[in-house]
């Protein structure tokens, strides 16, 4: 290699390196994300390009200008299809599939190097080669495999948690094998590649099915309102796969931004198990309850309303709550939402949204919405801060929320909506809301709140229930 080319190429990683962290600095307010989101892609960009350039500088040169040119169309091609055919509501999907593909992408380059590549020549020495390129096909077979469950989970093709007797041990099982497999390996290699041994193939397909399977096995006990928790674990593990990765195949800019991306996966996932109320390893390993619904026997009735006579609430309303969930996302009534709350403003009320961290599907979901829809960043205020005010406030209108406002929460303690903070809607003089039907949210447990003599409920889509509130509030 020319000799030029190394520090220029590390110079060039490390402005790389600087975008991304200034990028995610920015994707830290709504304000600033769009730009955070660009920076983050020049930094990508940027050190693919330098990548190519130091390859083809390196003896050998790299694969063909064709070969990449081609993987990058079809690749960019694929990726802005699926981007544009998918519906807002499908976004929480695509980000858990682009997840596991990062996991996926890290484990075949790790398989690559470990099959084309002599151990006893890597700069990282033959052991320590191994062990980094084994881990890494490990955690990323397990992302891949694990978020494509997610995904399944997400868009309810795979329903509730799926359990069966002695499932830690299995996955307990399943570690020691791959761990004993990576052992296996560093002591198959000799002087020459993996393959030279008999052995070599068939450890190498073992450690892709035993880490595929125990990706499957890690998601699917994990029940409904747990899923934020591992979907941010899953995030941060492509993360870790990909710096591995970075290790094996000696980038630093795979290293440094794997690590970014494995840091604020692991913040996010102390954020949701905060938001749930559960420590990590229960949420990993224990399972529970199964959803069930009222065992009181007695049949209720929970009363519907009239758009025409729910707005009477509004009047001499000083200030109204909106709660916004996933039939938010789903009935895409976040611009009606902000047309209302103008509305309600200009007769003189207060308005404020209530933001619980798993409202949705997708971490920030709401929050993405309403910036969307132009509604004022700080009227959005988070659980903590918002809850005291629900006992002062005069209505509070929960569009498609459920499993965030159900008290169940707080009464069930071994249901699996147990501990889980809420949104204490309950407390004030009106709760209107407005779904479909009676049926239960992501959780799959019964709303006690629907009954309540204090609740109106505007039995319809999101959109449309929201415009008719609309219009007759603006013939109050
Ligand atoms: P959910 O509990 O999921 O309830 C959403 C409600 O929206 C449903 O009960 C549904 O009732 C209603 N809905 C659906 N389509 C509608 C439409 N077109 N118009 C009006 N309403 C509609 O919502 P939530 O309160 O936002 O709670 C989120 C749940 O998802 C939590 O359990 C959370 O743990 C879980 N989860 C969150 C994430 C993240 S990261 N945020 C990820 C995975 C899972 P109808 O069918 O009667 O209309």
């Amino acid at each position: 290699m020319s000799d030029w080319i190394e520090p220029i190429a590390e110079l060039g990683y490390l402005v790389a390196a600087a975008f991304f962290i200034v990028g995610l600095k920015q994707l830290g307010s709504p304000r600033t994300a769009v730009r955070g989101n660009q920076l983050g892609a020049i930094g990508m960009f940027l050190a693919v390009v330098i990548t190519l350039v130091k390859m083809n500088a390196e003896e050998g040169g790299i694969v063909g200008v064709v070969l990449i040119a081609a993987g990058v169309l079809i690749g960019a091609g694929i990726g802005v299809v699926m981007a544009k055919k998918v519906k807002m509501t499908g976004m929480p999907e695509l980000v858990a599939l682009f997840n596991g593909f990062g996991g996926g992408a890290s484990a075949l380059v790790a398989l690559s190097e470990l099959v084309g590549r002599t151990p006893s020549e890597s700069s990282l020495g033959a052991e320590v080669f191994i062990i980094a390129a084994g881990l890494s096909s490990v955690i990323g077979w397990v992302t891949l495999t694990g978020s494509v469950v997610a995904m399944f989970k997400l868009n309810g093709t795979i329903k509730g948690n799926v359990v069966f007797g002695g499932i830690n041990l299995v996955k307990g099982g399943l570690l020691i094998a791959a761990i004993v497999l990576i052992a296996l390996l560093v002591n198959t290699s000799g002087q020459g590649a993996l393959l030279d041994s008999g052995q070599g193939l068939t450890l190498l397909i073992a450690l892709g099915l035993v880490s595929a399977l125990l990706g499957v096995i890690f998601v699917v006990p994990i029940g409904g309102a747990d899923m934020p928790v591992v979907i941010s674990f899953l995030n941060s593990l492509s993360g870790v796969a990909a710096s591995t990765t970075g290790f094996v195949v000696n980038n630093n800019a795979l290293i440094i931004s794997g690590a970014l991306v494995g840091a604020a996966g692991l913040i996010l996932t102390g954020i949701m198990c905060k938001a749930m109320n559960r420590p990590f390893i229960d949420v990993m390993l224990k399972v529970y309850g199964a959803a069930r619904g009222s065992d009181s026997g007695e049949k209720r009735t929970a009363r519907g309303y009239e758009a025409e006579e729910a707005c009477l609430a509004f009047d001499g309303a000083r200030s109204v709550i909106f709660v916004p969930g996933y039939g938010m996302a789903v009935s895409q009534s976040q611009h009606v939402v902000r047309e209302l709350a103008e509305e309600l403003e200009r007769r003189g009320t207060e308005v404020r949204y209530a933001i619980h961290p798993v409202a949705g599907r997708m971490p920030g979901h709401m929050n993405v919405l309403l910036a969307e829809a132009n509604v004022p960043y700080e009227q959005l205020i988070e659980l903590d801060d918002i809850n005291p005010y629900f006992s002062e406030c005069a209505v509070v209108v929960v569009i498609g929320a459920n499993d965030t406002i159900n008290p169940a929460a707080k009464t069930d303690p071994t249901g699996p909506l147990g501990g889980m903070p809420v949104l204490d809607v309950e407390k004030a003089r009106t709760v209107i809301i407005v779904k479909r039907s009676l049926s239960p949210g992501y959780a799959g447990v019964d709303n006690d709140l629907f009954y309540e003599p204090s609740t109106m409920m505007l039995f319809g889509d999101g959109k449309a229930k929201l415009t008719e509130l609309l219009a007759a509030t603006k013939d109050l």
